[in-house]
């Protein structure tokens, strides 16, 4: 089928290159002429393993970036929306949506046949048939479910394994007016033929995007308070905690074989540092905008941000304990993304501890094996010394910070045991057992 897909962002240019790889041509389009002169030359804008790859493979053939909006749906049957919806002051921003929908609503009026608007942009409930759908029908004096059908699809891809969740997904929302979007939508879809597809209305696929990434931070932040209550009451590890909590066979069921089946759930019910990303923070939070917006208090969810919030802190405590007085300690701070196989650091829990760590005049030293820049972006400071490799970075230090669970830090214990005095290790990612160096402190211990 032809699609265009109006956005080149994470969730766009990975959907546009995916749709290109199971057969379908696919326009990107974007109005940063930088952005699609890249992915015209192969080259991709952002940092996902295996995304490069595969915009080689298809650019130029049934692949393509343009800036030109209109031409990209005259010459396509649907056109997916996955344009940025960033959290504003105290509610979700539509700004993006809002304008593409105005332009495509523009085009459509002179288009003689039909076509399909999908939202695919994570937005709250009621976006696309309230906003989306009469703002289509204002600027093409048509209407909706005659001249065209509008739809909800949202994504549920990971950030460094997004090509994989979307080449092997665990379920397809499609969310449409009408039967005929539905149906047109479910097309694209149709070399995804063993995956369960749930069609249903746009309000709905809205919510269920929004209740999934709810339902994971809570895992995340009830495994905190957990793991907190352990720290603070002692004789406790929450690891262990956690361990016999998982045993429950409802979380990790048995097989007729006895064999033991573990989810990956499982990892999100874990004590650490805290959730980060573009996506968790943001859409907890547009959640509870819009469940207050309705009269809701939002209890649980608000404690969800709440502990969230907090749990950077935790790792200062349990730095301060050792170092009352930071001031002139030498601090190395291992992983700034805000989880392993990326470079993102939006609201990564390194951030605010970082943050502190400078406001103490502490001198720090800083390895992450992709984020450096994004980290160089962020803080602007000299005060920082950017380290090639974890020896480099924990060479003569007082303490080091592990942020994140990238795979290449657990070579850590055995480097720094290496070293005459090793220095104290906060393990804020709990990757290492209690007695891997003389001076060891985790969250949830
Ligand atoms: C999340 C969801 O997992 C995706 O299903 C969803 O499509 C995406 O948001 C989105 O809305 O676009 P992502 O933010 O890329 O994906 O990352 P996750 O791997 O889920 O990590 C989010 C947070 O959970 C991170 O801070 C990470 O440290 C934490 N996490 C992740 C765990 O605590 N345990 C894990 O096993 C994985």
């Amino acid at each position: 089928m032809k699609i265009s897909v109006v956005g080149t962002g994470y969730v766009g240019l990975v959907s546009g290159v995916c749709f290109a790889e199971v057969g379908h041509d696919v326009i990107c389009v974007d109005n940063d002429y930088t952005k699609v002169n890249k992915i015209n030359n192969g080259e991709s804008p952002i940092y996902e393993e295996g995304l490069s790859e595969l915009l080689k493979k298809h650019i130029n053939i049934n692949l393509r970036a343009t800036t030109d909006l209109s031409k990209a749906i005259l010459n396509t049957e649907l056109t997916i929306i996955a344009v940025g919806t960033p959290f504003g002051k105290d509610t979700i921003d539509l700004q993006y949506i809002e304008k593409v929908s105005k332009e495509i609503g523009q085009v459509l009026k002179n288009k003689p046949s039909y076509h399909v608007v999908v939202v695919k942009s994570t937005v709250v409930p009621g976006t696309t048939d309230e906003l989306v759908l009469p703002l289509l029908e204002k600027y093409s004096c048509k209407k909706a479910g005659k001249d065209f059908g509008v739809g909800m699809n949202p994504e549920f891809l990971r950030e460094g394994s997004a090509i994989t969740d979307f080449m092997s997904p665990d379920r397809i929302v499609i969310g449409g007016i009408d039967k005929k979007t539905q149906n047109k939508l479910n097309d694209i879809y149709k070399p995804f033929s063993e995956t369960d597809k749930l069609k249903t209305n746009n309000k709905t696929a809205e919510m269920i995007k929004y209740t999934s990434n709810s339902l994971l931070a809570t895992l995340i932040s009830f495994s905190n308070e957990i793991g907190n209550l352990c720290s603070l009451q002692g004789d406790m590890d929450a690891i262990e905690v956690m361990k016999g909590v998982h045993l429950d066979k409802r979380i990790s069921p048995i097989l007729k074989n006895n064999q033991r089946i573990s989810p990956s759930i499982i990892s999100y019910l874990e004590a650490g540092c805290g959730f980060g990303g573009s996506c968790f923070p943001k859409d907890v939070r547009a959640l509870i905008s819009y469940g207050k917006n309705a009269g809701d208090k939002m209890q649980l969810l608000s404690s969800v941000v709440d502990i969230n919030n907090d749990q950077p802190m935790k790792m200062l405590s349990l730095l301060t304990k050792h170092f009352p007085n930071l001031d002139g300690k030498r601090i190395a701070i291992l992983g700034l993304a805000f989880k392993p196989g990326t470079d993102d650091m939006r609201e990564s829990p390194a951030i605010p501890i970082i943050k502190y760590l400078l406001s103490k005049n502490t001198k720090i030293k800083a390895y992450d094996p992709v984020a450096q820049d994004e980290a160089k972006k962020i803080f602007n400071t000299t005060k920082i010394t950017y380290c090639e490799s974890i020896r480099e970075s924990t060479r003569d230090v007082d303490a080091v910070l592990l942020l994140t669970r990238w795979q290449e830090f657990e070579t850590l214990p055995k480097i720094l045991n290496k070293y005459i005095n090793p220095p104290l290790l906060i393990d804020g990612r709990r990757m290492f057992p209690k007695n891997c160096l003389p001076r060891y402190e985790g969250i949830g211990i």
